[in-house]
């Protein structure tokens, strides 16, 4: 037996036990004739102490991060520490056992690391160790624990799907694996299991769900990764609303018993054009008010050419702004003129303690004027109102990342407080200008809403531009966790779909005939929902980054820093694929 208790459990009422624990060595400190090991190991650390002459001197012999083991017996501390768990005790070393020296690791092993970002992930297995990853994974176990624990208890299945399955040239790209069996062919990893779990239901298997990872090879950020791993579930028999309560009792119930907070409210929902019009965003953040207000037809007509020429105005206020410097306002122009905002400018309106106005464009406006504006944006004494104009739908995105920038900067976004929303009622499809075409805004399985079927039918753009889906969004604090919708079940409305979305009648059977056979042998009304679970993770964290939620992530280029991959495979690889490189540096 390698140990008797762990590092992280002995208390008060075990002094004068004899005991034997196993770990790794924190730290060491020598005082006078004593020394002092932090023993560490999953579960915490636990204080070792010598007087003894032969055991200081193999202690001296010890680094951070040998792995030892140690029996002694429990002692109550003279100074006790009550920062750590097992504070009050320490244990009196009377064998020392080393079961395998280190080298010194390449950063300390602190809840704050001495490491740079790219080392630890180099050394992923020793940042591991580290008490924030520690608990991040942790809370991870913990909610794969309730979530499964849930969808049992309401009768959900969890069943593997594949991952080699075929390629589908919709959503983002897919990674691919070349078939040795089936030369020239490539399997695709799935972005999802959104055919399968449909299929599952023209199976009967009605409640289905799977932890799974998914791939998709896209650009990254702090909220996004080429692997990811989804909490992915599908109901048959079931509406819009039948869904939203199932998967909001989940939620609550991961609410309640992970971190301890009820909502005993429903969740708001709100239509996808209100979160445009009112937030910038399909996913606002409402932990905050500082509604978007449009201002178009009160701006227009006073001879400012900038105004006058554009589809869309409108303007958020921001509460306390008026004391804003010039050079703070014309950092935030400079701020909005970025390229992933786009603004061209920024107007502002200054409602002064006095309830005098200043603003940029002071020459074409009344005092009236610019008191009417002041009021349609909700501006206070006090106030400043910052106004973006452009497309509308630009401008409103940009009006929302400002919004969310002024946030940020005003302390609104609290990682504390928690604003569950459902966005629900999204457009079917998104017209793309580039390629002149629809794509699904969701995916091409959502049905349109049952009422809007004569404009789906509808050969004109602007019919089709009005249909809505039955499609919802869950977001929490400003950030998307999940997205499902009502399916199409009627092989013919599916086959619309892929009409409207351009493809031939070929191709939608070569890329999904065998959805739209099952489809013809008895396909049940279903509906669904994929969550995000690393990002459900860090938000539960009061985080946005979902990197630390992942035990084995990959970098902002897609690498895994620690494998060094992805890597170039040798020529006998590539010959049994049937593959051959046309990449210029790949010799
Ligand atoms: P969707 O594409 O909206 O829907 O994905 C569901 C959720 O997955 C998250 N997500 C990601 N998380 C991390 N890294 C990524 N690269 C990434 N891409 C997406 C988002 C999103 O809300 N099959 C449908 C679901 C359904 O209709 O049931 C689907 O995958 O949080």
């Amino acid at each position: 037996m390698y140990r008797t208790n762990t590092c992280g459990e002995l208390r008060l009422t075990d002094a004068g036990k004899q005991v034997t624990l196993a770990g790794w060595v924190q730290r060491i400190r020598k005082m006078g004739g004593m020394s002092f090991i932090d023993l560490r190991d999953r579960y915490g650390i636990t204080q070792i102490v010598t007087e003894n002459e032969t055991l200081n001197e193999s202690v001296s012999k010890l680094g951070r991060e040998y792995v030892i083991q140690v029996t002694g017996t429990v002692k109550e501390r003279q100074s006790k520490n009550s920062k750590i768990e097992t504070g009050d005790i320490e244990v009196v070393l009377e064998k020392l056992n080393v079961l395998n020296p280190a080298e010194v690791p390449p950063f300390t092993i602190e809840d704050v690391s001495d490491g740079g970002e790219e080392l630890r992930a180099k050394y992923r297995y020793l940042d591991l160790r580290r008490n924030p990853l520690k608990k991040a994974l942790e809370l991870r176990h913990r909610m794969a624990h309730e979530i499964r624990n849930y969808l049992d208890s309401q009768n959900f299945m969890e069943i593997e799907t594949p991952y080699l399955i075929k390629s589908t040239p919709e959503g983002a790209r897919d990674f691919v694996v070349p078939s040795r069996m089936n030369p020239g062919q490539f399997y695709a990893l799935p972005q999802s299991p959104q055919q399968q779990k449909q299929l599952l239901m023209v199976a009967g298997y009605d409640r289905y769900f799977q932890i799974v990872r998914c791939f998709r090879d896209e650009d990254l950020r702090a909220d996004r990764q080429p692997e990811f791993t989804q909490v992915d579930c599908e109901m048959s028999f079931v509406e819009r609303d039948d869904v939203l309560e199932v998967f909001e009792g989940l939620i609550k119930t991961l609410f309640r018993n992970v971190l301890g907070k009820e909502f005993n409210e429903p969740f708001p929902r709100m239509p996808y054009s209100e979160a445009m019009d009112s937030y910038g965003s399909d996913k606002p953040d409402i932990r905050y008010d500082m509604r978007l207000h449009e201002i178009t037809s009160l701006v227009k007509g006073h001879d400012f050419s900038v105004f006058d020429s554009v589809e869309y105005i409108g303007g958020i206020s921001v509460s306390g702004g008026a004391a804003y410097t010039r050079k703070q306002v014309d950092e935030l122009t400079e701020w909005v003129k970025r390229p992933q905002i786009g603004a061209k400018g920024l107007v502002y309106l200054r409602v002064n303690d006095d309830g005098s106005f200043k603003s940029s464009v002071d020459k074409f406006y009344t005092p009236e004027d610019l008191k009417a504006i002041a009021q349609a944006c909700g501006a206070q004494k006090g106030d400043l109102v910052l106004i973006l104009a452009g497309g509308k739908k630009k401008t409103q995105t940009a009006l929302g990342a400002l919004r969310l920038e002024m946030g940020n900067r005003l302390g609104l976004r609290d990682s504390s407080v928690y604003a569950p929303l459902w966005v629900v009622d999204f457009p079917l499809l998104e017209w793309d200008d580039e390629t002149g075409r629809f794509y699904a805004m969701h995916h091409p399985f959502t049905a349109p809403k049952p009422e809007q079927l004569k404009e789906f039918y509808s050969d004109r753009k602007e019919d089709l531009e009005k249909v809505n889906a039955n499609a919802y969004d869950f977001v929490l604090n400003g950030t998307e966790v999940g997205g499902g919708s009502i399916r199409i079940h009627d092989a013919e409305i599916q086959k619309r779909m892929f009409e409207v979305l351009g493809f031939t009648p070929e191709d939608a059977d070569y890329r999904f005939g065998f959805m739209i056979n099952a489809f013809q042998y008895g396909a049940p009304p279903h509906g669904g929902i994929a969550f995000c679970f690393d990002r459900f993770c860090a938000l539960f964290a009061g985080q946005e980054t979902i990197r630390d939620y992942i035990a084995f992530p990959k970098n902002n280029q897609g690498r895994d820093v620690m494998l060094d991959a992805p890597s170039r495979i040798d020529q006998v690889q590539m010959d049994e694929l049937f593959l051959s490189s046309t990449c210029p540096n790949n010799d």
